[in-house]
């Protein structure tokens, strides 16, 4: 939770206390699964092979089919992952009728996975949950916990992070939020779906390290420690398999290892063969183009009950994936005591407000942030993006919302009284634009006018909304072509940092751009991503210090993309047959910090208008891990939040492992002045790695080194211990 002044904090309590409220009212004993497989069992036996085999594929758009002869309803899902999304009507053809479909728009994944709060995941997968409930979904499809493999994949927005350990702690919240709600929720895309050039037909190569460290780690978290009830099987191939299909990943992994007891579905589309699917543990088949036919033609329809029929599938398989539909059906109580869902209600959009303000996060700042409306006249907003709506692109994530405040509103709510506050667009997105000196030119006149410029820019959804390849950047469909921000904003900045070098330059967007151009000069940088509903008001409240920013990167900034691990040692995107992960376990700052690349803006960094001390910092091994203990000390002005991160080094180890790894974190709000002493619990898989010359997880005792800092690249204290 950053800091903001006290009148925002009510309305986060009761957000948390109407979740609370409403979940006591519906509370009912958990039902062990024993006794959910009695009852299931006994439906199973009432069923024909063809009311089976109707429940394995959708029969429309986002829902599958249900048997209403025995009071089976169908199960109805929804995109995902930061709102739910608007009615698509059962044929795809958006569905006019529905105007009441407003949504509360939620700064999207890699702006919840930066406030590194796994409260605030809770309380973002509760909204969800809620609102997927009142509109009488059973299914959110979210959260996308994908790997950020390269600055350039077009759905990082949607993810989380290049660390599987925070990807963990933010998924297990979010998913234990939503399934609160009496929803499931459906994480994807189960593996990795880390780039879309060619998803529906690229076939992954990685090692079985890269897999076990790094790529499968939050799939396991979500299932093993969020219960997570559903999972959704990716669109790409992986060592020669479909996702979907897949027998290593589904059956000896998911199933086997996690003993995932929920369904794994396609992807919308991703089913390619009937035995495959039927063998390799595909639970239920969504989004195949049929052009035009039935949906007893999908890949789980007819061709089903005819191989069974013929005796070559045998019907206990159609059981199983029944019973896996049902169960989930069971787990959200769906055939009664389901709790009420609520949609778009104040509380709702607090949520959104608060994962914004602590989710945004301050790069650099050469004092100027904060502003200070006293000491300013006029201030001259300049970038198309501080008027840009993006809720309705990026594809599938899309939200029709009730509304979604902009960084000009922002700015007009909260100081528009007492500043005189203008705006010029000073680029245009339009489809292959380049530099448009006239738009420079008013923009850079404004800009001497003013005492202080903000600048928003940075990557959209694209040129059209509602087209997600056409010039898109964050985009599912589509990755970005480069980092060189588009539109000629590089030339823009320079421009105006030279007309006014009092200016604050805001990125929004997915991840990183190449700011090597203007990033010396610019006296302040923001990374806002995408910030939701609220996210005006809530960069407005951070630009003017209303709130004190306490976001940290989820992932490295890199100074160019050719320093980006999977472009430095690996393939990106591969040939369009195959992509090799040769970059291996090196992703993101486990490459930075082990090659000693100097990136932008390092992985957990982020600053905050108050200063932090680290103290007195014990460590204590035994059999069960350690425990580290370290005293963090608010030594500015201004009441704050740090993010306490703990690395772990393997001082000497038989493989080559990463410089450090996290394995813990805290986030701590402090008064100024006030000390706390965090403690944080490594067990002893914090310690391991897996060594792929024996297949399987290694503890080598020995020396090990405990790193605990404000970011990866800013360790405050360190210790060694040995690990026996
Ligand atoms: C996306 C999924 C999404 C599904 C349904 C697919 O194209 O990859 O993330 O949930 O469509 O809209």
């Amino acid at each position: 939770m950053s800091y903001r002044c006290r009148k925002a904090m009510p309305a986060l309590l009761l957000a948390f206390a109407f979740i609370m409220d409403a979940g006591a009212a519906y509370s009912q004993p958990a039902q062990t699964d024993d006794t959910l497989y009695r009852q299931i069992n006994a439906r199973i036996k009432q069923m024909t092979l063809e009311e089976k085999v109707g429940m394995l594929h959708a029969n429309s758009s986002f829902t599958s089919g249900g048997i209403s002869r025995l009071g089976i309803p169908e199960l109805t899902m929804s995109d995902g992952p930061h709102g739910v999304r608007m009615e698509h009507g059962r044929d795809w053809r958006t569905d006019n009728d529905h105007v009441d479909d407003s949504a509360t728009y939620l700064p999207t994944g890699v702006c919840l996975a930066s406030t590194w709060n796994p409260a605030l995941g809770y309380a973002y997968g509760a909204v969800l949950g809620s609102e997927a409930n009142a509109r009488g979904k059973d299914v959110i499809l979210g959260p996308g916990i994908n790997i950020i493999r390269s600055p350039l994949n077009g759905r990082n927005f949607e993810y989380q992070s290049e660390d599987p350990y925070l990807v963990s702690r933010m998924a297990v919240g979010y998913i234990k939020g939503v399934q609160d709600q009496d929803v499931s929720a459906c994480v994807k895309h189960f593996l990795a779906n880390n780039q879309e050039t060619e998803r529906g037909r690229v076939n992954v190569i990685m090692s079985e390290r890269a897999l076990r460290e790094i790529y499968l780690p939050g799939f396991k978290a979500a299932v093993t420690e969020g219960g997570v009830y559903s999972v959704m099987g990716a669109y790409n191939k992986f060592r020669g398999e479909w996702c979907t299909e897949n027998r290593y990943l589904v059956n000896d992994i998911l199933k086997g290892e996690f003993k995932f007891k929920g369904l794994l579905m396609s992807d919308w589309g991703a089913v390619h063969n009937t035995q495959e699917a039927l063998w390799n543990g595909t639970d239920l088949e969504m989004g195949t183009d049929l052009m035009g036919r039935a949906y007893d033609k999908f890949f789980l329809g007819d061709t089903v009950i005819s191989l069974v029929r013929k005796g070559m599938i045998d019907e206990k398989l159609v059981d199983e994936k029944v019973r896996r539909i049902l169960y989930v059906m069971y787990r959200i109580h769906k055939f009664g005591g389901r709790k009420p869902g609520a949609f778009s209600t104040k509380d709702h959009f607090a949520t959104a407000r608060k994962v914004a303000e602590e989710g945004i996060v301050l790069l650099k700042n050469d004092h100027l942030l904060p502003l200070k409306a006293s000491d300013i006249k006029k201030l001259a907003v300049i970038g198309a993006n501080a008027v840009r709506l993006q809720s309705e692109g990026g594809g599938s994530s899309q939200v029709r919302t009730r509304y979604e405040i902009t960084l000009l509103d922002g700015l007009k709510n909260l100081a528009g009284n007492a500043v005189d506050i203008s705006y010029s667009p000073g680029y245009a997105i339009v489809k292959n634009a380049g530099i448009d000196q006239e738009l420079i030119d008013s923009a850079v006149a404004a800009a001497r006018r003013a005492d202080v410029v903000v600048f928003a820019g940075g990557w959209t959804h694209g040129y059209n909304n509602y087209s997600w390849t056409d010039n898109a950047f964050d985009a599912e469909g589509t990755d970005k072509p480069d980092m060189t921000l588009p539109f000629g904003q590089d030339q823009l900045i320079a421009a105006v940092l030279k007309a006014n070098p009092r200016t604050v330059v805001v990125m929004m967007g997915g991840g990183p751009v190449d700011m090597t151009a203007w990033v010396e000069k610019a006296p302040a940088v923001i990374q806002a991503w995408y910030p939701g509903s609220e996210g005006g008001n809530a960069l407005a409240e951070i630009l003017f210090g209303v709130v004190n920013p306490s976001g940290k990167l989820p992932m490295t900034f890199p100074r160019r993309l050719a320093e980006s691990p999977a472009h430095a040692l690996g393939q990106f995107p591969g040939d369009s047959v195959n992509v090799h992960y040769t970059d291996d376990i090196f992703v993101g700052y486990r490459y930075f910090d082990t090659w000693k690349i100097r990136p932008q803006f390092a992985f957990g960094h982020g600053l905050s208008y108050t200063t932090f001390g680290y103290s007195d910092m014990q460590v204590t091994a035994g059999k069960q891990g350690a425990t580290v203990g370290v005293t963090v000390s608010n030594t500015g002005r201004v009441a704050g939040a740090e993010v306490v991160q703990v690395y772990v080094k393997e001082n000497v180890s038989e493989l080559r492992r990463p410089e450090k790894e996290l394995k813990g974190f805290v986030k701590v709000f402090l008064r100024p002045g006030e000390s706390r002493k965090v403690t944080i619990s490594l067990n002893r898989q914090s310690f391991e790695y897996y060594n792929d010359l024996k297949n399987r997880w290694v503890l080598e005792p020995g020396a090990f080194t405990i790193l605990c800092g404000s970011a990866s690249d800013d360790i405050r204290i360190t210790k060694v211990v040995r690990i026996n």
